[in-house]
């Protein structure tokens, strides 16, 4: 057999990318803590950004396996803080999947071979849609819901009661009688078609967010810190399994989940119960049929043993029942038109085509804008200059085949050529910057001699698109997270000629009268438009506006709030190119103050060799150290971070190394799942303790702090005989 990990992504059969797919979400995850944990770095940074090109070229390839856990999806996604850990005592599973009719016969026949002893045993199944929303689990004591959970990995989920409430189709109490004395009511949160266009409707109006699929804003609602905000989502749930039980539910699959529908769930209405393949697969067209008409994403048909005593004795592999499948739905597809190509600037430079299109439905969203990633793509070309659409270009005017599947991006997979307008020419990509003017080049990259697919702007600082992109980044999340200071509000203040650069937010202040003209007009504008949408009077309008209008002060005081922002966070808002909040916190901590950044860049820009001069830091690479170098080597860049650290002081990144802690000097490795805290606290904490935290064991690992489901790395501390103590041994000596 040909090694997967080796064969062209061409190549990959279906089933080969969806094996593929998990082993790099794995390797990537797996990687990522050794990262993370500096000490133990794995593998070079060149091999990690080939498995995550690999794992995109096959995403691309095939957008309807992309995962739940996929990499791609969780690219700077913060951990989630905030909510407490819930160990699921029954862990909640994925399912293996069937693509193919013949992949349905391999499950039954699978079936049959393993009960072959039992002459006369008839396997029964059920076939019910797989909702395509995020699993929940809900624990009821006595018929009275306690606490709800999400699946997180499967082993550990996040309490997410509160919100849980909130959905109406979840009991406070459980209705009728004869429940199990405790049970956990397992299914699938999700978000109607009409709820998600309604919402996306009233952020528009509100100048909010918007909202790319229903999948995405239910996980989005679902983990909202304030209730009343996932209650106004409207979101829907369907019970379709259980977790730790008292006692079954029922004998069967299908009976149990009748009982639910008693005892006041909803329970999807396609549920059925069959014998025989040809039955199985004859519900799935049926399904399949219904699919756009349902009102919510479905991504296939579920099929599960019906007998609970058979389930039983199936058993499981590695974290999915033997008796149970998911076939899964082909990506759904529409034809539309692509009317126009608009070439968007990123904040460093990127020239990115977009596509707008006739507006389509697929699958319940409408879609009209689909990125085009780049010059080479819209040519028909991949990244390794292969083609992807059967050397088909894409043109304006040309009819498209689009598709949609689950948390994917829409994306175009086919031009119907019949359908190309005589006189289409093919697109010519901007050698220069559409918004400032400047040329826009295809850099070298110095280690391939490979053109970068991406044309960049090379006006930098003059190029206003880059500026106001800048400050995007600068105000956001990660970065210095001033609140009330969104992408609207700095493109209003960039255009007016109120802010350029990120030094001038701390003095918007001194410019109040124009701030508030500026927002004023903006009002007046909006208020017409909506008047003239809605016929509903002015006045009406202007007493909400009035109060949205008592901002002001408090945005002056949101901004005033950061004057003294984390380092790390501080770096990564300068928006230095590859240096992403992982990398910022790294070059915090190894440089603990602003001015020693400065100082070792400069010294660095100035060398004839940078990468001699740079101090070997684990987990930053060359790249990183040539953007340090383009950035601190730039004059311009000189006179925008003093006016910047004229207003601002970055504190001090400080590791608080209590002389006297026990554990201060000693090399940890924190490994099973924690209950107390997560990895990344636990790992802070121990920092901040003075200790040393590694990814993996060695001998020179003095304590391993050892979590339920530990494997691997407690063998080996056992081994080397290195000490091992619990979760709460550690929280004794560390004194919490
Ligand atoms: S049964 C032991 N039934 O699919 C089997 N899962 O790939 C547990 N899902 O995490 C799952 N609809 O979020 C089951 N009718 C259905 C489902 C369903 C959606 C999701 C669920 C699970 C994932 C597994």
């Amino acid at each position: 057999m040909t090694d997967l990990s080796s064969k062209p992504v061409d190549d990959l059969t279906e089933q080969e990318a969806d094996v593929e797919l998990a082993r790099l979400a794995k390797a990537i995850a797996e990687a990522d803590i050794a990262y993370h944990q500096k000490d133990a770095p794995e593998i070079t940074d060149a091999a990690y950004d080939e498995l995550r090109r690999r794992n995109d070229a096959i995403e691309e390839a095939f957008p309807n396996l992309v995962r739940e856990d996929s990499p791609s999806l969780n690219v700077g996604a913060p951990p989630a803080e905030g909510f407490a850990k819930v160990r699921h005592a029954v862990p909640m599973l994925s399912l293996a999947k069937a693509y193919t009719d013949e992949d349905v016969v391999d499950f039954i026949e699978r079936g049959r071979r393993f009960f072959q002893k039992d002459e006369g045993l008839e396997i029964a199944f059920t076939a019910e849609p797989k909702i395509d929303g995020l699993s929940a689990s809900l624990r009821y004591e006595n018929g009275v819901f306690v606490q709800g959970a999400t699946r997180g990995d499967g082993s550990v989920g996040e309490d997410i009661t509160a919100n849980l409430r909130t959905i109406k189709d979840i009991p406070e109490k459980l209705a009728g009688s004869g429940w199990p004395q405790s049970i956990e009511i397992r299914g699938e949160v999700y978000m109607t078609y009409a709820e998600f266009q309604a919402l996306k409707a009233r952020s528009a109006a509100a100048g909010g967010q918007d909202y790319v699929n229903p999948r995405n804003t239910a996980a989005g609602s679902l983990r909202q810190k304030d209730a009343a905000v996932t209650a106004s989502r409207n979101l829907r749930f369907f019970a379709y399994a259980w977790g730790a039980t008292t006692e079954d539910p029922a004998p069967t699959q299908y009976e149990a989940v009748q009982k639910f529908r008693d005892w006041g769930f909803q329970v999807s209405p396609l549920m059925v119960r069959a014998k025989s393949v040809d039955e199985l697969i004859a519900h799935y067209r049926r399904i399949e049929e219904q699919r756009s008409s349902l009102g919510y994403d479905i991504d296939g048909v579920v099929y599960k043993v019906d007998q609970l005593e058979l389930q039983r004795r199936w058993g499981f592999v590695t974290g999915e029942p033997r008796w149970a499948v998911a076939h899964k739905f082909p990506a759904e597809q529409a034809t539309t038109v692509v009317r126009k190509i608009d070439i968007q600037v990123g904040r460093t430079g990127t020239l990115a085509p977009v596509a707008r299109l006739e507006p389509v439905t697929v699958g319940g969203v409408v879609v009209e804008n689909v990125t085009l990633h780049n010059e080479d793509y819209i040519k028909g070309f991949d990244s390794n200059g292969l083609p992807i659409r059967e050397g088909m270009d894409i043109r304006i005017g040309d009819t498209v085949v689009i598709q949609r599947a689950g948390d994917v991006i829409p994306q175009i997979v086919r031009v119907v050529l019949n359908k190309r307008p005589a006189d289409a020419v093919p697109y010519e990509f901007p050698d220069t910057c559409p918004v400032c003017g400047s040329p826009a080049t295809r850099e070298i990259n110095e280690k391939t001699g490979k053109e970068d697919s991406r044309r960049r702007c090379t006006g930098e600082l003059i190029c206003p698109a880059q500026a106001v992109e800048g400050l995007r980044h600068f105000v956001s999340r990660g970065a210095l997270d001033i609140e009330g200071l969104g992408a609207e509000n700095i493109e209003l203040f960039f255009s007016k000629g109120l802010v350029k650069t990120a030094a001038d937010l701390f003095t918007l202040k001194d410019r109040r009268p124009a701030v508030q003209q500026a927002l004023a007009e903006r009002r007046e504008e909006q208020a017409r438009l909506r008047e003239a949408a809605s016929g509903k009077t002015r006045k009406a309008i202007r007493s909400v506006e009035d109060r949205n209008f008592e901002g002001l002060d408090k945005l002056f005081a949101a901004i005033d709030a950061r004057r003294e922002p984390e380092l790390d966070r501080f770096i990564f808002a300068l928006g230095i190119r590859h240096i992403g909040e992982t990398t910022a916190a790294v070059l915090a901590r190894t440089f603990g103050t602003m001015e020693e950044l400065i100082r070792v860049g400069k010294a660095t820009a100035a060398a004839e060799d940078p990468l001699s001069v740079f101090p070997s830091v684990d987990g930053i690479g060359g790249t990183v150290i040539e953007a340090l170098v383009d950035f601190f080597g730039n004059e311009r860049n000189d006179a925008a971070l003093d006016a910047l650290l004229a207003q601002v002081r970055p504190k001090e990144y400080k590791v608080v190394v209590s002389a006297d802690s026990v554990v201060a000097g000693k090399t940890v490795v924190f490994t099973g799942s924690l209950e107390k805290m997560s990895r990344s606290e636990a790992k802070a904490m121990a920092e901040r303790m003075g200790a040393k935290v590694a990814g993996s064991v060695s001998a020179k690992t003095d304590i391993l702090v050892a979590g339920p489901g530990a494997g691997s790395k407690l063998k080996s501390a056992e081994a080397l005989g290195v000490e091992v103590i619990s979760e709460d041994e550690w929280f004794a000596r560390v004194g919490r």
